[in-house]
């Protein structure tokens, strides 16, 4: 019997591949922009919405970074964050670790602490108030150079003991790994976890890259590895989490039909898979939409989704502890047989 959603989203679950300037709706998008007077080259919530066709990510991140835009004091990244855990808090989630650019909200003049104090801010009221635990990770845009991203790490130096990681993502084809090997190197010294973006539209090469020249904790998407045997039995032996997002990669046409989606075959090669939204207000779905869509059009099993349960705690940084008690938690949920 296929579970039910009931049962998909009371599963305790942690979503660890979102980046917060992706939860911003439409309507968000209006009410910062009137608060901070700033236009929109849209008239209505539907004409934005209708510009979401996107056939392929830099389509997607034109209009990504322009939204964007609206954010422009402590309070906006406080409220976005805010909104995103409520709109979390009845998918099961337990915990997220956030992405989050600051060079977008640099490069237009805003201070590096307004985004994180907001974030940090937010973060903290959603743990008070909806039991939802999270840490941040600041990505550097891969289409700027490394000079750029060490001069954000820099910037962020005051900030770093609230800071869990570094993250690489933005236009990936062009922007290997390679590029940033020094200043992942420096993060890594400042005893920062590391992660990328790779194998969403970029080669293999590019999650070899990843795991050799960044040395990361975890390969963010992953999905082009599976073109390379060599590789995925790399990613097997070291236990590396992929955190894949099915609806992401649908409405960025990196797959045609969830149908079609290898989220199931890379669980059964052994891959240590987990299930995550990315932009969840652009790409039709937050953690628990991604799922039920994904279960219901893969048919996955209740142990399967046991296993993606698991593995979200299991690949997040959380300490060791706290990983115990929410695997144990699933257990306990999963062996009261009910909702199916
Ligand atoms: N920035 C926001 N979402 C992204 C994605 N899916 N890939 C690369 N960069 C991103
Ligand atoms: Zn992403």
């Amino acid at each position: 019997m296929m579970p039910s959603d009931a049962f998909i989203l009371g599963l305790p679950k942690a979503e660890i591949h979102l980046h917060i300037e992706g939860s911003l709706e439409p309507e968000q998008m209006f009410a910062f922009g009137r608060r901070n007077r700033i236009a929109l080259p849209f008239a209505t919530v539907e004409d934005v919405r209708a510009a979401y066709a996107f056939s392929n990510l830099q389509d997607f991140l034109d209009i990504y970074y322009q939204g964007a835009g609206v954010l422009m004091t402590e309070q906006d990244f406080h409220d976005l964050a805010m909104a995103y855990f409520r709109r979390v808090a009845p998918d099961g989630c337990r915990h997220v670790e956030l992405f989050f650019d600051p060079q977008t909200h640099t490069d237009r003049g805003l201070p590096f602490r307004v985004a994180a104090d907001g974030l940090l801010s937010g973060m903290a009221e959603a743990e008070r108030t909806l039991g939802i635990t999270s840490s941040l990770i600041l990505c550097f845009l891969r289409h700027l150079d490394e000079d750029a991203a060490f001069a954000t790490l820099r910037a962020a130096e005051p900030w770093l003991n609230r800071i869990a990681g570094v993250g690489l993502d933005s236009s990936e084809v062009g922007h290997p790994p390679s590029k940033f090997s020094r200043v992942f190197a420096a993060a890594g010294e400042r005893g920062l976890k590391r992660v990328a973006h790779a194998g969403e539209e970029g080669p293999p090469a590019y999650v070899w890259e990843a795991l050799d020249q960044l040395h990361v904790d975890r390969i963010d998407h992953g999905n082009r590895a599976l073109e390379d045997s060599a590789l995925v039995a790399r990613l097997v032996a070291t236990g590396m989490t992929l955190t894949v997002c099915p609806l992401s990669n649908l409405k960025l046409c990196v797959v045609d039909d969830l149908a079609a989606h290898p989220l199931k075959r890379m669980l059964d090669l052994g891959l240590k898979v987990t299930l995550n939204s990315d932009d969840p207000a652009y790409f039709g779905g937050y953690l628990g939409r991604n799922w039920t869509q994904t279960a219901r059009a893969l048919a996955l099993s209740r142990e399967d989704l046991v296993t993606l349960a698991k593995n979200s705690f299991a690949g997040s940084f959380l300490p060791a502890t706290d990983v115990a008690r929410h695997v144990a938690a699933i257990d306990a949920y999963a062996s009261r047989g009910s909702p199916t």
